[in-house]
């Protein structure tokens, strides 16, 4: 398999907090489209078209799929197949924490399930290491420690190579930071949901990324397609809200959050962008921000999005106008 020679000069990478890692600043996840119930030949173009635009990030999780654990294992399949040669070229996330098997030890933050999950994980991958193990989600029962402990543990045992947190909110990852930070396993990065239609990251978790030097990739930037000019007018039958399989449900398409859509789409175009371009430079507005991790269900949507990078600056004007839209009742 033959990519564009010159992909490493058209994407942009920034270093993931003060790590020694850089990331592209768009990074693509699997957690839909990649399943066993989606087109296989449509995830692979996906993989290999990213890659050619300098997408060097892919990002799963144990349940992608759905089959749960079927990303995996197609990625696991397209990496091996025409990939492998590029294996050092490429950082690939996995996590563990919601329900993956059944029984005490399926899901959240003990040692027990992030062990068996990861071990798990690689063989759907085809992997010896992933480049990035997260904890998916903070586990109100499991000591903060055992779970700190056990993502410094799979370091030492080279099963990954960094480690990160999602979902944690800036209290909680404080405390984890330091933890990580006395056994000598710094944190990389964090995933947090982040979009213009959801900003609790702001401004506490953000501000701690950023002293602590911890990288930060936002999932959901275009809060799973809303962010773009697809909902404009209904819901089309090719979307997430309306597949069977889709995490967004048909209600969260609101007239309110229509009504904003249009007007957000006003500013993109005014700006000769899609929304989904202006939603994700917004995005990637703030310092702390290291990636957009966004998802995808065809190659084009992958080309319009990484396009983004043609325009990321945003005048005091327009953020002013986004904040007002954003914060209409
Ligand atoms: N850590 C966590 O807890 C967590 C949770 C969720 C996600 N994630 C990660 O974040 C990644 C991205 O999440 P997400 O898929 O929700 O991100 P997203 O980028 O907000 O939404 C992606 C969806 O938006 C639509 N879309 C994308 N580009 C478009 C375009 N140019 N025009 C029109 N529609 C477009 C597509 O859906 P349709 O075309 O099907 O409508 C696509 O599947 C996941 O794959 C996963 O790796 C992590």
């Amino acid at each position: 398999m033959k990519f564009n020679e010159s992909r490493y000069s058209e994407m942009i990478y920034k270093r993931c907090g003060k790590s020694g890692i850089s990331l592209p600043i768009v990074s693509l996840g699997l957690w839909h489209n990649f399943g066993d119930v989606d087109d296989f030949e449509n995830a692979r173009k996906m993989i290999f078209r990213s890659f050619d635009l300098g997408i060097t990030h892919f990002d799963l999780a144990n349940n992608y799929g759905p089959s749960p654990g079927s990303a995996e294992r197609n990625f696991g399949k397209i990496l091996k197949e025409d990939l492998y040669s590029h294996r050092d070229e490429l950082i690939i996330s996995s996590k563990a924490g919601y329900l993956m098997w059944d029984g005490p030890y399926g899901e959240w933050g003990s040692r027990k399930h992030l062990i068996s999950s990861l071990d798990q994980s690689l063989k759907r991958l085809r992997l010896e290491y992933v480049d990035i193990f997260y904890h998916h989600r903070p586990d109100p029962s499991t000591p903060l420690e055992e779970t700190m402990i056990t993502l410094d543990h799979i370091v030492r045992q080279g099963k990954a190579l960094y480690v990160g947190l999602s979902n944690y909110d800036h209290i909680q990852t404080e405390k984890a930071a330091n933890i990580l930070n006395e056994l000598g396993t710094p944190m990389l990065i964090h995933q947090p949901k982040y979009n213009m239609f959801n900003r609790w990251i702001e401004p506490d978790l953000l501000n701690l990324l950023e002293d602590k030097g911890i990288g930060c990739i936002s999932f959901s930037p275009l809060a799973q397609g809303m962010l773009t000019d697809k909902y404009i007018s209904g819901i089309p039958a090719n979307s997430r809200a309306a597949n069977e399989h889709g995490f967004l449900q048909p209600d969260e398409i609101t007239e309110n959050s229509v009504d904003k859509i249009k007007k957000l789409n006003q500013i993109a175009l005014n700006r000769n962008q899609s929304l989904a371009q202006l939603a994700l430079a917004w995005n990637l507005r703030n310092n702390a921000m290291t990636s957009v991790l966004i998802g995808a269900r065809s190659v084009e949507q992958i080309e319009e999005n990484v396009h983004c990078i043609d325009n990321l600056n945003l005048t005091i004007e327009e953020l002013k106008m986004i904040d007002e839209i954003i914060s209409e009742d």
